[in-house]
């Protein structure tokens, strides 16, 4: 079953087009990995995605019902998680207000942080810790932890790894691991770093240029070297 569906999706900036056409489509507890180079539109796909850029064409489905731009309010009902890659956690709120941001219902945001605390003790451990004292990391684990509060349906990460040491990337891999084998998350995984999106996603694709390029099975022979050469790394 086919959680979200692109289809010829473009959008960009006021006249100019970044995402020239991207159709793909990720089923229930699939993950995809989008690889790309720096200013190849992959943030831009996922607010496009989003629906914060207006849409100059193709069109975006989630559950099989289409998705228009600029309805935020609708992304959570749909059960849509988003981890941006940029300044995402609310530094003036402690650990736990941003948490209630995602799960305002009192019981439900204590079921959660239960399970989060699982994944990252901490979170438990410092509930009233503001978000902006914590270090890089902590706060790349706790953007992660709150997208997975609400139980999505479809969760879209931008360089969730970015700046992170190598066991906290590991980590972060068997969280999405876990999350896509007990709650059937659809992921659509944005990353620059290439063993950790093969190690944690089913496929990959190449974005160039706004369109996608190169793309296959992460545990196809060869994949990871198809990859390198397309991203010049
Ligand atoms: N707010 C904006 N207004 C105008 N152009 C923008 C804006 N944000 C991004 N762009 C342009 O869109 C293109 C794609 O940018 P985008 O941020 O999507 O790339 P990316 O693949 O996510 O890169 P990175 O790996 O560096 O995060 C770039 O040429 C960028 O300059
Ligand atoms: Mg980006």
């Amino acid at each position: 079953m086919t959680v979200l569906a692109l289809d010829a999706l473009r959008c960009g900036y006021g006249e100019a087009t970044v995402i020239r056409g991207v159709t793909l489509a990720i089923g229930r507890g699939e993950a995809l990995a989008l690889l790309g180079k720096n200013g190849m539109g992959k943030s831009t796909l996922l607010k496009g995605i989003m629906g914060f850029l207006p849409r100059q064409g193709g069109t975006v489905a989630v559950d099989g019902q289409v998705l228009c731009a600029g309805e935020p309010h609708r992304l959570a009902e749909r059960g849509i998680a988003y981890a941006p890659q940029e300044q995402a956690v609310f530094q003036d709120l402690s650990i736990e207000e941003n948490l209630r941001v995602a799960v305002p219902d009192r019981q439900r945001l204590r079921d959660g942080i239960e399970r989060i605390a699982g994944y990252f003790p901490f979170i438990a451990q410092r509930l009233r810790q503001k978000a902006g004292t914590l270090s890089g990391g902590e706060q790349k684990m706790l953007i992660l932890g709150r997208a997975l509060m609400a139980r999505p349906r479809l969760l879209l990460l931008d360089e969730i790894t970015e700046g992170l040491q190598p066991s906290v990337i590991e980590r972060i891999s068997g969280v999405l691991q876990a999350e896509r084998r007990t709650a059937q998350i659809a992921m659509l995984i944005v990353e620059q770093n290439v063993a950790f999106a093969l190690k944690t996603a089913d496929r990959y694709a190449v974005l160039e240029r706004g369109e996608l390029g190169e793309q296959g099975r992460t545990d196809e022979p060869g994949a990871q070297a198809r990859i390198i050469d397309r991203l010049g790394v």
